[in-house]
């Protein structure tokens, strides 16, 4: 969305609490499809409270790791597209009548400044136009508004800068997801109600897309930083116990059932809140609305029993989202635990790079 010019291949950078993601694509045409391959992939933990709540507070760590990353990984190139998420970033869908650009400019400005809880001085915006849909009326541009509020942006731009990347664009989470959908699952997309729910550490991310047209985006102050806080206090055990034990390794002196006990409180806690999220889409609009399928990502999508207990829950079908089902890799090049054992939490990564990798 906040472009910052320059139209070269990029590498997805995504900023995550818990770890730093970075995928690079190569793109090519290949009977009138983009066909995509993946480049260079990147992985790294950042510590424990290096960014709180969408916040970056740590940020000569988080500089470091984003080094770090690029270092291991032998990425050399330095283009980056980011994203941001959480509530300094506003999403509003709003319709206008087909106007002029420039008329149009101005009339964006002002729902802008009437739509946002965040005084327009201190916010960025901007906006894309939505392709019409079978419900709106053809006069009607259906707009995509998102305003981010400048010290978030900054916040994550100067850590890009001093990493010394340089920063192409700053986009959303959800869009990113979106990207990465789309390239993906084609025929899902263009074809079926389908929400994607990128479970991370402080936030998780939900987007509800219709027929390849985006129609509620959400994000959740929900994740595995907030599971192992509570059950850190639950059981009276270390927040980097409950962290091994939500990954699947065992400690010493913690009983499974206890644990699992806890962790499947909040995991109800959690459905209970994207249910909220299914229940204000569906109240919506008149006509009947049904998810026809849920993608989880992230890394509590790791947690093997969640798409069942989504499947449970909403009685609607639910898979992992892969988002390199439609990517080729060469296996020889890459450690195969990304994309067998960790592919889900490259959801935003993979997005993120998808977006000009035009040459
Ligand atoms: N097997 C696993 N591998 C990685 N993370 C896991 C795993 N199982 C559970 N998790 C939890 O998933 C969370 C990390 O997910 P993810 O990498 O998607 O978050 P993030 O993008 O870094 O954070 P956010 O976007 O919320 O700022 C952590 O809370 C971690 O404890
Ligand atoms: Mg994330």
């Amino acid at each position: 969305m906040f472009g910052l010019g320059g139209d070269k291949e990029v590498v997805g950078l995504d900023i995550g609490s818990h770890a730093i993601k970075t995928v690079g694509l190569r793109s090519k045409k290949k009977e009138g499809a983009e066909q995509y391959e993946v480049k260079k992939i990147g992985y790294e933990f950042l510590p424990q409270d290096a960014i709180v709540e969408g916040t970056i507070i740590d940020s000569p760590a988080v500089v470091e790791t984003i080094k770090m990353v690029f270092d291991e990984n032998k990425i050399s190139n330095k283009n980056v597209v980011i994203s941001i998420s959480g509530n300094s970033v506003i999403i509003k869908k709003i319709s206008l009548p087909n106007m002029e650009t420039e008329e149009l400019a101005e009339s964006i400005i002002w729902e802008a400044k009437h739509n946002i809880p965040y005084p327009y001085e201190e916010t960025n915006v901007d906006y894309s136009i939505l392709k019409p849909s079978e419900s709106t009326k053809e006069k009607n541009l259906d707009i995509l508004l998102v305003a981010a509020k400048k010290d978030k942006i900054a916040n994550y731009s100067n850590v890009v800068h001093q990493a010394k990347k340089n920063l192409k664009a700053i986009e959303v989470d959800v869009f990113a997801l979106q990207n990465a959908f789309e390239i993906n699952y084609p025929e899902i997309y263009s074809g079926k109600t389908v929400a994607i729910i990128n479970l991370g550490s402080n936030i998780t991310n939900t987007v509800i897309i219709e027929k390849g047209t985006p129609q509620l985006f959400r994000d959740l102050s929900l994740g595995g930083a907030y599971f192992c806080e509570n059950i850190s206090k639950d059981l009276n055990v270390s927040f980097d116990d409950v962290e091994k034990m939500l990954k699947g390794i065992p400690v010493e002196g913690v009983p499974e059932d206890q644990f699992k006990n806890a962790l499947n409180l909040n995991i109800q806690n959690a459905l209970g809140e994207v249910e909220k999220t299914f229940d204000f889409y569906e109240a919506g609009e008149k006509s009947e609305r049904k998810i026809d399928l849920i993608l989880l990502s992230g890394g509590l999508s790791k947690l093997s029993n969640l798409p069942k207990d989504f499947e449970q829950k909403f009685n609607t079908k639910t898979e992992i989202f892969n988002p390199f089902r439609n990517i080729y890799y060469d296996e020889k090049k890459f450690d195969s635990m990304y994309f067998e054992e960790m592919p889900s939490l490259f959801g935003v990564a993979t997005g993120l790079a998808t977006r000009k990798v035009e040459k």
